[in-house]
């Protein structure tokens, strides 16, 4: 339960190894040593986040087996999370994603139908567990993590920048539909973010770190954001982006 000055006690991230969702974690968690539970598929890459949630001052740091893939199981995550938490959970983190390649991917093989898979079909599965749990609770934060890739899709890499398109505008309906509920849904748009996923990758213009996405969304929640762009200039930068004509626009690199 966030305390009076506004600190929480439990953060869920649920893509537990992701860097960008650690950052958040430990962000949130520091002020009050909160308890952190990781949730992902791979223990040795969550051990690694969990560490880095511990350095910076969260207190018990747990993890436990998420698969975005399996929308099935995703109710009784959110149950079992929960009971781990031991209180209430106060900030779930919907860090799961697949950059894919976009190349390969328009080729052919079942890397563009895994991606739509997690990136939408998850984030939609896990959004509703999380805001059924949380509006159950009467309180709580969902934090969705989207991209400046959905805001315009571009032909570069249209097949993540549809399925962020897709989670963007899914979490800002369910957030409408939160409304009076003591649930806060806040997307947060990053622009290009130095993690594994990009890694080996040319920084795009204006790229930026966990750790700035992490400051900014721990402020966007403590202002009652519904959205967040990091760096906050990409906003700006997009609503310029957003009227170019097709012809042009299609011309532009990933
Ligand atoms: N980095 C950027 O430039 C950037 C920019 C804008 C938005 N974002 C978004 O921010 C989020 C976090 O990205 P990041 O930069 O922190 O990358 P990251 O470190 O690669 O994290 C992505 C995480 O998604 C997890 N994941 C993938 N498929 C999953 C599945 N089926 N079930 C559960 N977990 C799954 C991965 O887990 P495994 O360890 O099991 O592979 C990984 O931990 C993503 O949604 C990404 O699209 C990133």
């Amino acid at each position: 339960m966030r305390d009076a000055l506004g600190a929480v006690g439990s953060v869920l991230v649920l893509g537990g190894s992701s860097e960008i969702g650690a950052a958040i974690a430990g962000e949130l968690a520091r002020p009050r040593s909160a308890v952190v539970i990781l949730a992902g598929r791979d223990d040795s890459r969550m051990g690694a986040a969990a560490e880095t949630v511990r350095a910076v001052g969260a207190g018990r740091v747990e993890t436990m087996a998420f698969d975005a893939d399996d929308p099935g199981s995703h109710e009784q995550v959110m149950a079992d999370a929960a009971g781990r938490a031991g209180q209430d959970i106060d900030v779930v983190v919907i860090a799961f994603g697949l950059l894919g390649d976009q190349c390969a991917d328009e080729a052919g093989g079942p890397g563009a139908v895994r991606l739509a898979t997690t990136n939408y079909v998850g984030a939609v599965s896990a959004g509703l567990a999380a805001a059924r749990l949380l509006k159950k609770q009467g309180h709580g934060a969902i934090v969705a993590l989207s991209s400046v890739a959905g805001e315009r899709v571009r032909r570069a890499n249209f097949i993540y920048g549809s399925s962020k398109a897709g989670m963007d505008g899914f979490f800002q309906g369910l957030g409408d539909s939160m409304a009076g509920t003591g649930v806060h849904v806040m997307v947060v748009r990053p622009g290009f973010v130095r993690t594994k996923m990009t890694e080996g990758l040319p920084d795009a213009p204006m790229a930026t770190t966990p750790d700035a996405v992490a400051r900014a969304t721990v402020k966007g929640l403590q202002n009652g954001r519904q959205m967040v762009w990091v760096p906050a200039q990409l906003r700006l930068v997009f609503a310029v982006f957003r009227h170019l004509p097709r012809p042009i626009w299609r011309r532009v690199p990933a």
